[in-house]
């Protein structure tokens, strides 16, 4: 039987989605993408899962789209099969995902990381957006959300020269959260998750929608929204546990209610 190109696990409230296509360095085939995307959307309707770890191997987190099949496309299947656009779908999981990065995480690769909530990335690992070199162009994301993350010097840089940024150049510019020795990439990645799903899951799901708004809207209205969804935490069952545990001096259980 065929190796599956998702390796799946569930450790208590953190699951865990690793892509499995080692010989290519993880380069992001549709059907992986597709494994990718149904993994996540899975474990997000998981009640009982309230963190994910999206990680590739310690060679790769993934070395880009599938540039066989990409080379194998036309504009015309490009845009009929809307394959890119089913990886903005990962933008809907509620649940936070945290992108364990080892080694090359570049175009498409970069792309799926940046998708992620947070980046845990091991010390020799590499982001680029090599497609330039391709004759094409980052098509998954990499032009906005890169320029988002690092600002425009540092994206232009990467994005028109292929330049890739060591781990130590990707967390000084803002793009990952977390540097930790190279064997240490996957299980800080999940101790990163576990703190995660330690707190209220109603709370952290508001605060990561509030945050990723940051982007998309005006200060005011983003500001406006924060607001409301702090009432709205404020009127869950979690906020009445976590204000009580803390006035009890005690550890405060969360049902994500
Ligand atoms: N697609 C398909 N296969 C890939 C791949 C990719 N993106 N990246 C690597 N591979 C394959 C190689 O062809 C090679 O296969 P074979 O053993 O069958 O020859 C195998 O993975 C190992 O790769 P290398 O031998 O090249 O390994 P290396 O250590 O010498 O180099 C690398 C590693 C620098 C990552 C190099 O493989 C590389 O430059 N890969 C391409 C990176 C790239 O250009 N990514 C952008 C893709 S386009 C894109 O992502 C568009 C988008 O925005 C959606």
């Amino acid at each position: 039987m065929a190796e599956p190109n998702v390796l799946v696990e569930r450790n208590g409230r953190v699951g865990v989605v690793l892509m499995n296509r080692p010989k290519q360095l993880n380069a992001l085939s549709a059907e992986l993408m597709e494994s990718v995307v149904s993994s996540l959307g899975e474990l997000d309707a998981d009640p009982g899962i309230r963190a994910i770890v999206l990680g590739g191997s310690e060679r790769a987190f993934a070395a880009g789209a599938d540039i066989a099949e990409l080379s194998a496309a036309t504009p015309v299947t490009l845009y009929e099969n809307r394959r890119l656009e089913r990886w903005e779908s990962i933008r809907a999981v509620r649940t936070p995902i945290v992108a364990a990065v080892s080694g090359f995480c570049l175009g498409g690769g970069c792309e799926l990381a940046m998708l992620c909530d947070l980046i845990v990335a091991s010390e020799d690992a590499k982001f680029g957006q090599p497609e330039i070199n391709l004759g094409v162009l980052p098509g998954a994301g990499g032009t906005q959300r890169l320029t988002r993350a690092v600002g425009k010097a540092i994206a232009m840089d990467m994005i028109l020269t292929g330049r890739m940024l060591s781990a130590r150049e990707a967390l000084a510019h803002g793009l990952v959260a977390r540097v930790v020795a190279r064997e240490a990439w996957l299980d800080e990645a999940k101790r990163a998750a576990a703190e995660i799903a330690e707190k209220g899951p109603v709370a952290v799901r508001l605060a990561k929608e509030a945050i990723d708004q940051a982007f998309e809207t005006p200060l005011a209205a983003g500001v406006e929204l924060e607001r409301r969804s702090f009432f709205l935490a404020r009127a869950s069952d979690d906020a009445e546990e976590g204000l009580k545990a803390f006035l009890e001096k005690r550890k405060p259980d969360f049902t994500g209610r």
